[in-house]
């Protein structure tokens, strides 16, 4: 019989050089249930990837002086080696520039159009870029992104739609057929009430206005736009629609994509209506989890309040980080990082916990049996209790795992290895070594302290990889029938006649107050280098000698008129040394043309003129405003000749 397979996905990550501690977030979190699928027998395929077309790569590698290709190939070299050094055991990576996506996307924009379920049509309505997200007016909240709060950009072209809102009634009934699709619950009511019961609108698939995306192929004038693009990676990654399907027949429908929260809506209605207008089968869950918070907002780049992964693997393994990340936070709800809980999380659960009772036991069966268990005879009182709680937890782990509750896994094992330690101080065995006829029931302690340690390392294996095989190591164990899964349903596995190896210490005590201040001067210099190896915030600075490009003089206003049909405008005469300009303002609502007369002010001179409400405005005149709106002019401290220059 063939293995059964499971399929899981993280999202395809925008190309950026600062992925950061969030985005390690869903990929840890997808990468701990792959190894645990892995472990339980599945054949697991586990898929992330990164995003790269789109308006905003285009416009950012234009920043950079480079082409938007060269610009993520560099980005992805980053990446897959940010996933390496996370102990990512992904299967396959993909990049939507890959031939056999960009084919497969065509093929799909093809199929959806020879259905009728895409047609072409003009779009009207507002773009968000940085969310690459179209929003119709009334989506718009108070005129910004809904989403991100930024401004948006209105859009008027040709493009085609996909018939979304045909799907509408399907989508409804589809996810209260299926309780578990949606996932947490919370996020299934969101999307019912939310969105699809206040009724779905027909969704902009092309663009004409940028370039750096999947060309229609039946009318090359079009990209095809990006959610399209990026949601087809799921199955595209598969195979779908080319030469060989099979992987796509052996994997589809996926068992779980893992996703943040925000991009819940994309996966749980587009990307089902998408599928059902293809007439493949819907994936079997979407499970939307929270995000990482710092200072109480979503940590984001454009914020520049990240924390970068890197830093904090470099100082305290990879291990460490992913269980912090797995355990601090509920999966599916909002958590907040803080270097200090991190630490406190390694010193406490890490280094007490867990390697103290590695460390304990290795060092005990050195000292009273040099190295060497003898066979285990005997049993103590306290032996049942703790045998309990090893199948107790294992069964709790299992449970918990096919929901994704990796924090309520962690706790689990934690109780057990905390557990463990109390069994130490419950039979002593430092006074059971002063006794010669104890020294079986000895044995005994030991014993079952290191078959805890093997069970544990099982475990703990998805979440924490490379810290497994150093218990093995250890222990004196090999890993293979001993470092199963089913090894561990039956007490007694390990062999009695182990040797072990006295190791480095699992995870070294970490001053925090010191470790605090060092690690706080690391993640600032890792800031400033990635904005200096990048320059993604190139626009942040200009040289000198781009600010001696503008032309900034003293003018003194001769005359002032209101704009008519314009409450905001005034217009200006204003002398500039030799000659007379006029110029066309927006600060009617703060001067009256009569106060104005008289003033100096300083004049941007080398503005490209313009005409604004049909008048001609040969300049700028420079005001200051704050954030409620309002404003007042820019002049000099003390009185200076008109013409003046300022520099
Ligand atoms: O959205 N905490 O890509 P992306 C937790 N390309 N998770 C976070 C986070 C945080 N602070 N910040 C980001 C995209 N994430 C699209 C996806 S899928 C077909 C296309 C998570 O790079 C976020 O929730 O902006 C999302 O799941 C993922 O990182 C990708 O974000
Ligand atoms: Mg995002």
């Amino acid at each position: 019989m063939s293995k059964k397979t499971f399929y899981i996905t993280t999202p395809i990550y925008y190309p950026s050089d600062k992925l950061h501690i969030g985005h390690s977030y869903t990929t840890v979190a997808a990468d701990a249930m792959a190894r645990y699928k892995r472990l339980r027998g599945y054949d697991v395929k586990f898929l992330t990837g990164t995003d790269e077309h789109g308006q905003k790569i285009e416009r950012i590698a234009k920043q950079n002086g480079i082409n938007p290709k060269e610009y993520v190939d560099n980005i992805v070299t980053w990446i897959k080696k940010l996933w390496k050094l996370m102990d990512i055991s992904y299967d396959t990576f993909i990049r939507t520039t890959d031939d056999y996506h960009v084919k497969s996307v065509q093929k799909i924009f093809k199929k959806l159009y020879d259905n009728g379920d895409i047609y072409k049509s003009t779009y009207e309505g507002w773009y968000c870029t940085p969310c690459e997200t179209f929003f119709t007016e009334r989506q718009l909240n108070d005129g910004k992104c809904p989403d991100c709060g930024r401004e948006v950009e209105k859009i008027k072209e040709e493009s085609y739609f996909f018939k979304l809102s045909k799907y509408q009634d399907k989508l409804i009934q589809h996810i209260e057929n299926n309780p578990d699709f949606i996932q947490p619950q919370a996020r299934q009511n969101e999307m019912i009430n939310n969105f699809l019961k206040p009724g779905l609108e027909d969704l902009c698939v092309s663009r004409t206005s940028f370039k750096w995306g999947i060309p229609v192929e039946f009318d090359p004038d079009h990209v095809v736009y990006v959610w399209v693009d990026a949601l087809s990676n799921y199955i595209t990654a598969l195979g779908y629609l080319s030469d060989n399907e099979e992987e796509y027949k052996k994997y589809w429908p996926a068992d779980v994509h893992l996703v943040g929260k925000e991009i819940v809506r994309f996966h749980t209605i587009i990307w089902p209506a998408i599928l059902m207008a293809l007439g493949e089968p819907l994936p079997k869950k979407v499970f939307g989890h929270g995000w990482l918070i710092i200072d109480g907002g979503k940590m984001s780049k454009s914020k520049g309040n990240v924390v970068d992964p890197k830093v904090l693997v470099d100082r305290y393994g990879s291990d460490a980080v992913r269980y912090f990340l797995l355990r601090e936070v509920a999966f599916g709800q909002d958590g907040n990082f803080n270097n200090e809980a991190l630490i406190q999380r390694i010193n406490s659960d890490l280094a007490n916990d867990f390697g103290n009772l590695l460390s304990r036991t290795v060092a005990m069966i050195n000292k009273y049996f040099d190295g060497q268990l003898p066979e285990d005879k005997v049993s103590t009182d306290f032996d049942e209790n703790l045998k309990k709680t090893v199948t107790e937890t294992i069964s709790k782990m299992e449970e918990y795992m096919e929901k994704l509750l990796f924090s309520d896994s962690l706790t689990e094992i934690w109780n057990l290895i905390r557990r463990a330690n109390k069994y130490i101080d419950e039979t002593q065995p430092w006074i059971l070594a002063k006794d010669e006829s104890k020294k079986a029931e000895l044995a005994n302690v030991l014993y079952n302290l290191g078959e805890v340690l093997r069970i544990v390392s099982i475990l703990i294996q998805p979440f924490m990889p490379s810290t497994s095989p150093k218990v093995w190591e250890q222990l004196g164990i090999k890993e293979g029938d001993l470092t199963s899964w089913d090894s561990i349903k039956e007490w007694g596995k390990l062999p009695n006649n182990i040797s072990v190896n006295k190791g480095e210490i699992l995870f070294p005590r970490i001053d925090l107050k010191v470790e605090l201040e060092k690690l706080e001067e690391a993640q600032k210099k890792a800031q400033e280098e990635s904005v200096a190896k990048t320059g993604e915030n190139k626009d942040q600075y200009i040289s000198i000698d781009d600010f001696a490009k503008v032309e900034l003089k003293v003018g003194e206003v001769l005359k002032c008129e209101k704009v008519e049909k314009a409450d905001k405008l005034l217009k200006s005469q204003i002398k500039i040394g030799n000659e007379v300009r006029q110029i066309v303002s927006g600060i009617a609502q703060y001067y009256s043309p009569e106060e104005m007369v008289g003033k100096k002010v300083i004049v941007v001179c080398n503005l490209k003129p313009v005409k604004l409400r049909g008048i001609l405005s040969e300049g700028m005149i420079l005001a200051a405003s704050d954030d409620n709106g309002n404003m007042v002019l820019v002049s000099t401290d003390k009185d200076i000749e008109s013409g003046a220059k300022v520099e």
